[in-house]
């Protein structure tokens, strides 16, 4: 039982209610993950993910394992049938295998290049361990996806939003100086797809998400416009996907400010964070009551935690 994707997830509104049950009661499952082990991976930085996924992890009573692959494993090969006389060391099929005898279940994180779109598509690290590996994996951030985060999201939405109201949630692009992944925006935008929401994207021109994945959500390009009514803002930057991994605007007027934030129905901000302030977003805002960052974060442990039930539960079954 894998967690790779927003479509690995049975019922949203179900695995929302059971992580705000785990939130409230966070050690009740603590037998499930007597002697069972999570191996996590890091190809790139993290904080949350490492901790919060950890910190998951230890509620249920697992032992965790990390390992900064980047820095202090060997350089891995993806391909079938490659002779390995170049700068790769050892081939995913060995690692994901051995790698599979030491623990139960694996986290990945492995970032887009943002240089090769059919590569990044690929997700040719998530894919290689989900094809080799003999546990399940989750995924902590892959070139498409960042299904955690989004799980996490929704919960903090839920926490937020009023019985039978159907709320406003614009996911709005923000200036950055560096090419950043599309994943979050993709994971926050198939997650909103599952909601009864009005949901809106919006974004300079050039800076449309793949398709594949936006399918029929609102796309406006007046930003002023997208916050009118608006209950939540959910702002993120993303590079250029049809030129693919371009800055190609860091507009700064695409900024959240409080004044943006005086065009909406009193409206929350998210981010999913780590944030470039004056950049993203103004101190006034991240500081400013109407921020949810830090119990996004902290909802990030209760995401994690009800997946890891679930393969736990898993693995319980096919013990029996
Ligand atoms: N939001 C998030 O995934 O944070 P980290 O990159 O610090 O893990």
């Amino acid at each position: 039982m894998n967690y790779l994707s927003m479509d690995d997830i049975a019922s949203l509104s179900h695995w929302v209610k059971e992580a705000r049950e785990l939130k409230g009661s966070p050690l009740k499952f603590q037998h499930l993950g007597k002697n069972r082990t999570i191996c996590l991976l890091f190809f790139n930085p993290s904080l949350r993910t490492r901790l919060s996924t950890q910190k998951a992890a230890q509620n249920l009573g697992m032992n965790t394992m990390v390992m900064n692959f980047n820095k202090e494993g060997w350089a891995l090969e993806y391909e079938d049938g490659t002779i390995m006389d170049q700068g790769k060391s050892e081939h995913v099929k060995e690692a994901a295998k051995v790698i599979s005898q030491f623990c139960d279940i694996i986290g990945i994180r492995a970032f887009a290049g943002l240089t090769d779109r059919s590569d990044d598509q690929s997700e040719k690290v998530l894919n290689g361990f989900k094809k080799y590996a003999s546990v399940p994996i989750v995924n902590l951030e892959s070139s498409v996806g960042h299904p955690l985060q989004a799980l996490a999201d929704a919960i903090t939405l839920s926490e937020h939003t009023k019985k039978h109201v159907k709320p406003k949630v614009v996911l709005s692009w923000a200036p950055h100086p560096k090419a950043l992944p599309h994943a979050v925006a993709n994971s926050f935008v198939r997650m909103m797809q599952k909601q009864n929401a009005d949901f809106v994207i919006t974004h300079p021109k050039g800076y449309e998400l793949d398709k594949d994945i936006t399918r029929d959500s609102r796309i406006e390009y007046d930003q002023e416009k997208a916050f009118q009514g608006a209950d939540f803002i959910y702002t993120k930057n993303w590079s250029s996907f049809e030129s693919y991994g371009k800055v190609i605007s860091q507009d700064p007027s695409w900024m959240i400010s409080q004044e943006k934030m005086d065009l909406t129905n009193g409206a929350k901000f998210m981010h999913c964070l780590p944030v470039r302030r004056n950049v993203v977003v103004r101190d006034e805002v991240l500081d400013g009551p109407a921020s949810l960052v830090i119990e996004q974060a902290r909802n990030r442990t209760y995401a994690a935690q009800v997946v890891l039930k679930k393969q736990l539960e898993y693995l319980q079954e096919l013990d029996k």
